[in-house]
């Protein structure tokens, strides 16, 4: 299996400030890395960069795909349009899909990707009228239209009950399964990670703190995963919110 994302020794700032420091990781085909740590510790710059959102001041960056989708935090659906053209955005903007499919055809692609994520006929309803669950799940399917080879996912379960948080965990796994891509999750809660990952690093002020497999996690004496599983408020990190 090929590394589909791969950073050595990234570097990013902004003005002085060093947000990743020396950064590597690498995410395989068909396998899904966890990236966790506290607020501010640079987990969505490192999606940003992987989406070309923003640039690295230093290191290299390889991406095996072009094809990259991303699920933001808080859904982050147009209200003004239905679920239809909220999923079928990308087809009829990105240039190197637009005007590729009919009519006809965008709206079989759009009910089969409702479909795998287990909705079915609400094309012609506004994000408002969703639950919360619903929109992730509407959000992901717009993030799967294009098959993308990359899937990043920046907080898929904040604000969800544990139920719903659950079905989203089932398609991050599920889909990773059907499409083979390399996944990225940013994450704070622990079901997401043991369920969905492979692999974790835990960032803290820019560096990688602790990295290994999700059930190491829960029995590691490493002083910064142990405050992290543990919610303690004594450790090695401090919180934005003190300690
Ligand atoms: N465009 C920007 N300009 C200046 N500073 C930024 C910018 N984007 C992020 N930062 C700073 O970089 C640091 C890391 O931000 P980042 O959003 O990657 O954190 P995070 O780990 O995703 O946090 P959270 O859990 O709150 O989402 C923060 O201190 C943030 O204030
Ligand atoms: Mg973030």
């Amino acid at each position: 299996m090929k590394n589909l994302i791969e950073f050595t020794n990234v570097v990013k700032k902004f003005d002085d400030k060093v947000v990743l420091n020396d950064i590597s990781l690498w995410v395989k085909e068909g396998k899904t890395l966890a990236i966790v740590g506290f607020s501010g510790s640079g987990k969505s710059t490192v999606l940003k960069i992987i989406s070309g959102l923003l640039k690295q001041d230093s290191g290299n960056i390889f991406l095996g795909d072009d094809n990259i989708g991303m699920v933001f935090q808080y859904s982050a659906l147009f209200d003004s349009l239905n679920i239809f053209d909220n999923i079928a955005f990308a087809l009829k903007e990105r240039k190197d899909f637009k005007n590729k499919y009919s009519t006809k055809e965008l709206k079989e692609i759009v009910k089969e990707k409702l479909k795998t994520v287990g909705l079915e006929e609400i094309e012609d309803k506004y994000p408002s009228e969703l639950s919360g669950g619903m929109k992730k799940r509407v959000s992901f399917a717009r993030t799967i239209v294009t098959n993308p080879k990359i899937i990043l996912y920046d907080e898929p379960t904040a604000g969800l009950d544990p139920v719903s948080s659950t079905v989203i965990e089932d398609y991050i796994v599920c889909l990773k399964e059907e499409t083979k891509a390399a996944s990225i999750v940013v994450t704070h809660q622990m079901s997401t990670i043991q369920r969905t990952a492979d692999d974790v690093i835990m960032l803290y002020e820019g560096k990688i703190v602790w990295k290994g497999k999700p059930k190491e996690m829960l029995t590691t004496d490493n002083p910064y995963a142990y405050q992290f599983v543990n919610a303690k408020r004594e450790g090695p990190m401090l919180t934005t919110a003190g300690k």
